[in-house]
């Protein structure tokens, strides 16, 4: 899908280039920078629903990888933006999974894009993405249960206004989606407190003599990166209340260059200014991620993997700051020669010695792709001291 969609619903396709909430805050969540496209798929597709869903499974998987067409409904017309790269396949069995209550587990490499798929996926089921726990070596049981309010504990004593409930136990009251980040990274005795969440669907609070019960809709996504502690080492019980779906690196060389341009366009719009990376340079920047990472160019020759992680999102987050860079420091230098610089610093990240990776990189494929008549290249090639 890398043609280019033709925006229509302005209102709506403003909004889906993400720059458009409160222009005060950072990071807004999905729900509110796509609430007009949330309205808009809800009133498009009025058919069945799983219980407790904001929108139909059809459109909510719409909603994460975009409409090919514009869609009408009640006189708009809204095109829908892709927002995760990817198969929409993938993005169906996770809908689906959901759909069916049982837990979901994006696992896969780092900067692949699982969050921002739990997130999409909590803002189109639940219209919430913010009830999370974020897994730590230090996540207590309270943060998947619940806790106390310890003034409200000592003056009244254990009393239902005294319990602080964890973003699962209110996701379980609401029918909404929990979505817990790094699950691998929890001690699994931890881990293990989410087992009888998600098989018995309600929560024990003996010190109020409670039963909370889940409602309908009630479902966890969690995420787990394989360069962290293993998926291996989750607990059996864990894992079977899960679906587990792996989120790969985007295939396609194009659709990872279009959305490396379109997240630095959006990040370098919000310092307001226009992306001043030209193309080529991009589809530099992207190839040699590629290569780097699949440890093979677009060429077949063979490359040495460093040990760093070449994601896109490394890929993007290089290309917004040369494009910020230019936009800060106007003329100072062709943007291009800040590509090596870069580079270096992603590559070097995990191990400092593979500064050697990246320079044999350079004298093997740079070099001769610089022998052919790519201006491009020779002046990366030119660059290489850079490197040393
Ligand atoms: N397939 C993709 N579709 C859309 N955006 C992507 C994709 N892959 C990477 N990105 C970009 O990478 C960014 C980082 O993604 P995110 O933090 O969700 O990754 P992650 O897999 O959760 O990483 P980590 O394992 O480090 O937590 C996204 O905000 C997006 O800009
Ligand atoms: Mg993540």
């Amino acid at each position: 899908m890398s043609k280019k969609k033709p925006e229509a619903g302005a209102g709506a396709a403003r909004k889906s280039d993400g720059g458009d909430g409160d222009a005060g805050v950072q990071a807004p969540p999905p729900e509110q920078v796509y609430a007009a496209e949330l309205d808009f798929l809800a009133r498009w597709d009025d058919g069945p629903r799983p219980p407790s869903w904001k929108l139909t499974p059809r459109a909510a998987v719409t909603f994460i990888v975009g409409s090919e067409d514009v869609l009408r409904a009640g006189g708009t017309a809204v095109m829908i933006n892709e927002k995760f790269v990817g198969e929409r396949s993938l993005v169906e069995r996770c809908v689906v999974t959901l759909a069916g209550e049982r837990g979901l587990l994006l696992v896969g490499e780092p900067g692949t894009a699982k969050s921002m798929l739990s997130e999409l996926l909590a803002a189109a089921i639940s219209g919430d993405s913010s009830l999370a726990v974020q897994g730590t070596a230090g996540t207590s049981e309270e943060h998947f249960r619940y806790g106390w309010n310890y003034s409200l504990l000592i003056a009244k004593g254990p009393h239902p206004e005294a319990l602080v409930p964890s973003p699962v136990l209110t996701a379980m009251r609401r029918g909404a989606v929990a979505r817990v980040e790094e699950i691998t990274r929890c001690l699994p005795e931890v881990q293990d407190a989410l087992v009888s969440i998600m098989s018995d669907r309600r929560l024990a609070v003996p010190e109020l003599g409670a039963l909370e019960p889940a409602r309908r809709g009630f479902n966890v996504i969690a995420t787990a990166n394989l360069r962290d502690k293993g998926v291996s080492e989750m607990s059996a019980a864990l894992k079977r209340r899960f679906n587990f779906e792996t989120v790969a690196p985007i295939a396609d060389a194009v659709r990872e260059t279009e959305l490396v341009r379109r997240r630095a366009t959006q990040i370098v719009g919000e310092a307001g200014a226009p992306l001043a990376v030209d193309d080529a340079v991009l589809e530099a920047l992207v190839t040699v991620f590629r290569d780097l990472r699949l440890g093979r160019t677009v060429e077949g020759w063979p490359v040495e993997r460093p040990s760093s992680v070449m994601s896109t999102a490394e890929a993007v987050a290089v290309a917004s700051s040369m494009g910020l860079a230019a936009t800060y420091f106007p003329g100072d230098r062709d943007v291009a020669r800040l590509l090596p610089e870069y580079l270096l610093g992603v590559v070097m990240k995990d191990e400092p010695r593979d500064r050697g990776k990246l320079l044999a990189y350079w004298d093997a494929s740079v070099k001769r792709r610089a022998e052919g008549d790519a201006r491009l290249w020779k002046a990366l090639h030119e660059l290489r001291r850079v490197l040393e």
